[in-house]
């Protein structure tokens, strides 16, 4: 699960550590999809495409708009390591809101963000006995093109 920041020039935005799991992941195979699903309206929409790093000023300009505690966190978490105990994590909020005290907290060199530029876009809604309503949308060349699915 993670947030989605946004849609921006028709790619879909989202942050995180380029240390995570699922950024080594990611650094293999670039080909992703996302899931957004909407239990209580019986819709979902799957997109899918490549996934490639915002640029390093856009990271930086969404960094500096965070809360001051989350940034210290970015600096303070190795996201997906393991760690003893959360007096480790405790330790490192510490010793980061030392090392930044009195001054803006710049942005964790492995910390930013990633855009999917979607090439298949599924728009899936519930009706009655499982037949569903799948509508596909696949980018070809410069254009989309619409095709319905068996459900
Ligand atoms: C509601 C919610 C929102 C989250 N948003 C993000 C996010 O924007 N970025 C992020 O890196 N992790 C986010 N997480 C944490 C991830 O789900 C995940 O635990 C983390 O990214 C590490 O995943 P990995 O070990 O597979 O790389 C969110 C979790 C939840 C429950």
């Amino acid at each position: 699960m993670v947030l989605l920041k946004g849609v921006e020039k028709g790619a879909f935005v989202f942050f995180g550590n380029y240390h995570s799991r699922k950024a080594g992941e990611l650094a293999a195979n670039p080909w992703a999809a996302l899931d957004f699903f909407w239990d209580t309206l019986d819709h979902q929409v799957r997109v899918e495409g490549k996934v490639k790093k915002v640029s390093a000023a856009e990271s930086d300009r969404y960094f500096a708009s965070r809360p001051r505690g989350s940034q210290v966190g970015a600096w303070a978490s190795p996201q997906s390591g393991v760690i003893p105990g959360r007096d480790f994590l405790e330790k490192r909020v510490k010793e980061f809101e030392a090392r930044f005290e009195g001054r803006p907290v710049p942005r964790p060199p492995h910390w930013g963000g990633y855009r999917l530029e979607p090439d298949r876009i599924e728009f899936w809604v519930g009706r009655q006995n499982r037949l569903h309503d799948r509508i596909l949308y696949r980018r070809q060349g410069g254009r989309w093109v619409r095709s319905i699915l068996a459900p």
